[in-house]
C-alpha cells in the first residue's frame, strides 16, 4: 500500500504547503492584469450603438483590439452584461467557452425596455420595471441606477482588459503568454492567453460578503497590499484560516447591502479567477458628483472597489438589484436554481469516519447507537470500502455481503452513504476504466490524443470528462441497481476529490492543458469539473428509483449553480477551536452564495479531536444545514459513544436537538425551494435594519425565527451573545425568558447547553418524542409542539410548517402540506392561534397531531382557552400561565396540523 506512504510523509507537515500554491504573482495573466493599471481606453464605435426589444448592442474598440457588447434586460430588477470577441472582419480564432450549464434555464427571462435614447456622449435604456442603464461612449464606462439611485458603475477605472485567442506566436506577447512554468509542469497555451477583467465598483456600500470559498472572514476584506482572492477549486490539504488561498470550490458571486438596499454581482467564468476589493469613498472615484445628493456629500458615501480577473472565457456579468434582502436571494436563485427539498434522513445525524473497516465494524457502529440510544441516520463508508479504491465495487474480504449490510442498516430506517470519486484507476480488467476508455469519455493530454494519467488514491489514475454530456450519460447509468453491485434504494453517493484532485499534477490539480470534450481546455472549464460530476451522479440517483425518490449527493468541489443537486461540505479542516469558528463565516458565504445545503466535519477532520471541542461542535452542527462527523483515518475513534458520561450525554443532547427542531429546519429548506433565501442566515438577511450585525461571523439565523450562538472557547460555560434588530425581542429557547434587541449579553452554557434564542413575532414546529428515536424515520409519528415568540407589543406571532412523506417526489404531485399559524390580538380580552391551509395544491393530510402550545412573551391575562374544532364547538383546553416569566403552555391540544382550527384565549 505505497499510498500510505505517501500520506505518512505529507502528515507529517503540520499547515498547508504554500509553496505548491500560486499566488497572484506567480501567475502571469493575474500577475499582468494586477500590475498594470494603465487606461485602456476603450470607446463606443460611433453609429455601432443599438437597441432591440431587450437589450443594448455596441462595438468598443480601442487602439489595439475591438469588442462586442451586449446588456440585456433581464426578468426581475436583473442585469446582464457580455463582452466577446469582435466577430467581424478579425474572424475569432476560437469562441469562448460559456457556462450555462451552470444556470438554471440556459436562456434567462427577459424583460422589455421601455425608454431608450442613444446620445453622443451616452446612450441609455430604462426597463420595464424603472432601473436605468446608462453607457457613457468615450472612455466606455456603465452606469447601473437600481431605481434612480446609482449602485455599480462598471469600467470606471478605464481598466478594461480583453486578450483575443491568437493564431500565431508573436514574441511581444510578453511574459507567460504562450507557455508558462509552475514547478515541474509546464502549461502549454496553443491558442495564446486569453485573459479578461474589468473593475466594478459598489457604490453606497461598505460591506460585502460572497465568493466562496476561502476560510476567511464573513465580510471580505480589503486585498490591497495582499493576495486577491483567488477562485480555483482546489485540493488543499490542512488549510489555513483567515487566507485568500482558492479551496474545493468556487461561486463568483457576491453580494452588498445597506439597510436601504442590496445588490448582487455573479461574473460567470469557471476559468482561473482573482478578485481584488478594497472599500473607498464615491469622492475617490469618477462618479462621485453622480451619486451625491443635497444631503449626502460623496466623501460620505462609501464605495466599493473590485476587479474582476480571468485566465480566459467572457466577460459575462450578472447586476441583481434586490432592493430588499429577501428580493436578491429570489433574484439570483432564479438565474442558478435552488436545492429541491432534500430526503428528510439527510437532515439527520450522520456518521462518518475514513474508514469503517468492516461489516462487523458498520454493525458494531450501529449497535452501540442504540445500544446508547443516540439518534443517527446515515452511516458513511470512505475509499477503504473499494476493492483497491476502484470505485463502483468492494473490497469482498472486508465487505462480503454488502447489500445484506445495507438491508440491515436500513432495518430502522437508516441509510448508507458510499463514496464515488471522479479518479478512475488505470486497470484494463476494471470495466468503469474500460468502458469510459472505449467510449472516449476520459481527458485527454494536450494534443487531445493520449489519455491523461495522473496520480490520485489508486496510483495511476484517468479521470472521466464530465464536461462531456455522454460522458454524463454513461456515469449517471452506473448507479443504476442491477449495475452498482451491492446498493439498495438506501445507498446514496458522495462525489470527493473532484476539484479535481490530481497528486502528481500542478497545485495537486489538472494540467491546464488537458484536452476536454469538444476541445475544449482544462483551463477554461476547470471550476466546473466537479460540478458536472455530482450532477450526474445526481441524475443517475434520481433515473435508477425512475424518478420516486429524492437522491442525496455531498461534492466537495463546486460552482455557481451546484446547489440545485447537491450539498456542498467545507473539505479537510482540522480538529482546533479555529477552525470550528472559522465553519461560521465559511458556511454564510456558501449560503449568501445560493448554497444553502452546507456544513463542516463535525470535530474537526485532522488531528484528534478532545471531547470538549467535539461535544461543541456538535452543538453548532446541530444547528448547520448539513449535519455530518467526520474524522481521518489516522485519529482516534470518537464516535459519541466512546466518551465519558457527561460528554457523551451532551453529545447526543446536541442530536435529539437536530431532531426536535427538524420540523422547522424541514420547512425552512421546503421555503428555500421557493424563495431562495438560504437555511443558515447572516443577520443582514433578517434585520437589515441593525448595521452593527452585519459582519457577525460567530453566530447565525437559522430561517427566519432561530438565533444560534455556540460555544467556540475551551472551558468557556459563559457565552456572549449578541441579540440583533432594531426593537425585536428575542426569547431564550430553553426558558422563554425575554431580552430586548439590540444588544449584547452573557448567557450560561454549560457542557450540554448551546445558546438558542427565538425572535419574537414568530411561531416554530418543535417535535415532541417521548423516547428514544433510532432515525427520522422513527419519529413520523410524533407529535409537534407550537412555539410561539410574541412580539414586543404581545399581539402578534406568525409561522409555518411544511409536511411530505421526506422521500419521494409525491410532493411535486400535491402530497404536501403547507400550514401557516397565526397568533393575533383581535381585542383587548380575546387573543386566537388559528391554522390555515397556505397552499391549496397540497392535499395531505397527516396523522400528526398538535401536542402543546408553548407562549412567551404574554402581556395579557387569560381565564379560559377554548379550541374549535372541525364541528365549530368549543372544547375547553387546560393551560398553565406563568405571569412572572409571561408563559403560558396549553396542553393537550389534539389539533391536526393539516386541519382548520382556532384556539381563543379570553382575558
Ligand atoms: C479527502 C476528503 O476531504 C476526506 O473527507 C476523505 O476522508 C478523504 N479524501 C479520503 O477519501
Amino acid at each position: 500500500m505505497k499510498w500510505f506512504l505517501l500520506l505518512g510523509a505529507v502528515l507529517a507537515v503540520s499547515a498547508v504547503d504554500r509553496a505548491k500554491f500560486r499566488r497572484c504573482i506567480d501567475t502571469a495573466f493575474c500577475r499582468r492584469h494586477r500590475e498594470d493599471k494603465s487606461l485602456t481606453d476603450y470607446k463606443i464605435v460611433s453609429n455601432s450603438l443599438k437597441f432591440n426589444d431587450t437589450a443594448l448592442h455596441a462595438i468598443l474598440k480601442n487602439k489595439e483590439n475591438s469588442l462586442v457588447l451586449d446588456i440585456v434586460a433581464l426578468k426581475d430588477s436583473t442585469i446582464r452584461l457580455v463582452i466577446d470577441e469582435f466577430e467581424g472582419k478579425e474572424a475569432r480564432v476560437r469562441t469562448r467557452w460559456q457556462p450555462l450549464d451552470a444556470l438554471a434555464k440556459a436562456e434567462p427571462e427577459q424583460q422589455k425596455i421601455k425608454k431608450s435614447e442613444v446620445g453622443k456622449e451616452e446612450s441609455w435604456f430604462e426597463t420595464e420595471d424603472g432601473h436605468k442603464v446608462v453607457v457613457q461612449h468615450k472612455p466606455f464606462r456603465v452606469d447601473l441606477y437600481a431605481k434612480g439611485t446609482l449602485v455599480t458603475t462598471i469600467n470606471s477605472r478605464n481598466w478594461l482588459r480583453f486578450e483575443h485567442f491568437r493564431k500565431g506566436k508573436k514574441t511581444k506577447d510578453g511574459d507567460g503568454f504562450w507557455e508558462e512554468k509552475w514547478g515541474d509542469h509546464k502549461d502549454m497555451k496553443p491558442h495564446g492567453s486569453s485573459s479578461v477583467s474589468v473593475d466594478i465598483a459598489l457604490l453606497g456600500f461598505k460591506m460585502a460578503y460572497g465568493l466562496p470559498e476561502h476560510s476567511e472572514t464573513y465580510a471580505l476584506r480589503s486585498t490591497n497590499n495582499y493576495e486577491p482572492y483567488r477562485l480555483y477549486n482546489l485540493d488543499v490539504f490542512e488549510y489555513e484560516i483567515n487566507n485568500p488561498m482558492a479551496l474545493y470550490g468556487s461561486v463568483p458571486y457576491l453580494a452588498a447591502t445597506n439597510p436601504r438596499r442590496t445588490l448582487g454581482v455573479l461574473w460567470l467564468n469557471p476559468s482561473e479567477t482573482w478578485v481584488d476589493y478594497d472599500i473607498s469613498r464615491a469622492d475617490l472615484g469618477v462618479v462621485g458628483k453622480l451619486v451625491e445628493t443635497e444631503d449626502e456629500r460623496a466623501d460620505r458615501i462609501p464605495q466599493i472597489n473590485t476587479r474582476f480577473i480571468s485566465e480566459t472565457g467572457l466577460i459575462d456579468v450578472f447586476f441583481f438589484l434586490g432592493p430588499k434582502p429577501h428580493d436578491l436571494f429570489r433574484q439570483y436563485s432564479k438565474l442558478t436554481g435552488v436545492t429541491p427539498v432534500p430526503p428528510q434522513f439527510s437532515l439527520g445525524y450522520h456518521q462518518c469516519r475514513w474508514n469503517y473497516k468492516d461489516e462487523k465494524d458498520v454493525r458494531e457502529v450501529i449497535a452501540k447507537f442504540d445500544e446508547n440510544e443516540i439518534p443517527m441516520d446515515v452511516i458513511w463508508l470512505d475509499i477503504e470500502h473499494t476493492d483497491e479504491k476502484r470505485y463502483f465495487t468492494w473490497d469482498k474480504e472486508k465487505f462480503p455481503e454488502p447489500k445484506q449490510m445495507v438491508e440491515d442498516v436500513a432495518k430502522k430506517g437508516r441509510k448508507m452513504v458510499l463514496i464515488v470519486d471522479p479518479h478512475i484507476k488505470k486497470d484494463k480488467n476494471y470495466t468503469i476504466y474500460k468502458e469510459a476508455r472505449k467510449k472516449g469519455f476520459l481527458v485527454k493530454e494536450l494534443g487531445g490524443k493520449k489519455t491523461f494519467v495522473g496520480n490520485c488514491w489508486p496510483q495511476d489514475s484517468v479521470y472521466i470528462d464530465f464536461t462531456n454530456p455522454e460522458a454524463r450519460k454513461w456515469w449517471s447509468e452506473k448507479f443504476a441497481l442491477d449495475k452498482y453491485e451491492g446498493t439498495t434504494e438506501d445507498v446514496h453517493i458522495w462525489n470527493d476529490m473532484n476539484e479535481p484532485s490530481v497528486f502528481n499534477g500542478p497545485e495537486i490539480t489538472m494540467p491546464k492543458d488537458l484536452v476536454h470534450y469538444d476541445d475544449r481546455e482544462h483551463r477554461e472549464v476547470h471550476n466546473m469539473y466537479g460540478f458536472y460530476q455530482h450532477e450526474a451522479t445526481h441524475n443517475g440517483l434520481i433515473q435508477r428509483s425512475e424518478r420516486k425518490l429524492r437522491p442525496f449527493v455531498l461534492t466537495r468541489a463546486f460552482f455557481a449553480g451546484s446547489q440545485r443537486t447537491a450539498a456542498v461540505w467545507t473539505g479537510d479542516n482540522a480538529a482546533t477551536w479555529e477552525h470550528l469558528k472559522a465553519s461560521i463565516p465559511m458556511l454564510l458565504t456558501l449560503s449568501t452564495a445560493g448554497i444553502p445545503f452546507v456544513g463542516a466535519d463535525v470535530g474537526g477532520f485532522f488531528k484528534d479531536t478532545d471531547p470538549e471541542l467535539l461535544v461543541r461542535w456538535a452543538q453548532a452542527g446541530a444547528f448547520q444545514p448539513f449535519f455530518r462527523a467526520h474524522a481521518h483515518t489516522d485519529t482516534k475513534r470518537r464516535e459519541p459513544y466512546l466518551l465519558d458520561e457527561n460528554f457523551r450525554a451532551a453529545y447526543k443532547k446536541a442530536i435529539e436537538t437536530r431532531y426536535k427542531f427538524l420540523p422547522y429546519i424541514y420547512t425552512i429548506f421546503y421555503e428555500h425551494s421557493k424563495n431562495g433565501k438560504p437555511v443558515m442566515r447572516p443577520h443582514w438577511l433578517e434585520l437589515v435594519e441593525d448595521e452593527v450585525g452585519y459582519d457577525e461571523d460567530r453566530q447565525w439565523l437559522v430561517g427566519n425565527a432561530i438565533l444560534v450562538k455556540p460555544t467556540l472557547e475551551a472551558g468557556e460555560t459563559r457565552t456572549s451573545v449578541y441579540l440583533p434588530g432594531k426593537r425585536e425581542i428575542w426569547y431564550e429557547f430553553d426558558t422563554g425568558k425575554a431580552r430586548p434587541s439590540p444588544g449584547a449579553m452573557q448567557i450560561e452554557t454549560p457542557i450540554d447547553k448551546i445558546a438558542v434564542f427565538q425572535r419574537g413575532g414568530t411561531i416554530i414546529p418543535i417535535r415532541e418524542m417521548d423516547g428514544p428515536r433510532a432515525s427520522l424515520a422513527e419519529t413520523k409519528a410524533d407529535p409537534v409542539s407550537l412555539y410561539i415568540g410574541l412580539n414586543n407589543r404581545g399581539d402578534s406571532a406568525n409561522g409555518t410548517i411544511y409536511l411530505d412523506d421526506g422521500e419521494t417526489f409525491a410532493y411535486e404531485k400535491g402530497e404536501f402540506a403547507f400550514w401557516g399559524f397565526t397568533f393575533k390580538k383581535e381585542h383587548d380580552y380575546l387573543f386566537t392561534i388559528t391554522s390555515k391551509n397556505l397552499d391549496k395544491k397540497g392535499k395531505l393530510e397527516s396523522e400528526i397531531l398538535i401536542d402543546k402550545i408553548y407562549l412567551r412573551g404574554v402581556k395579557f391575562y387569560p381565564q379560559t382557552a377554548h379550541i374549535y374544532l372541525d364541528d365549530f364547538v368549543p372544547e375547553d383546553l387546560p393551560f398553565e400561565h406563568d405571569r412572572d416569566s409571561q408563559q403560558i403552555v396549553i396542553s393537550n391540544v389534539g389539533a391536526y396540523l393539516t386541519k382548520e382550527w382556532k384556539i381563543d384565549l379570553h382575558g
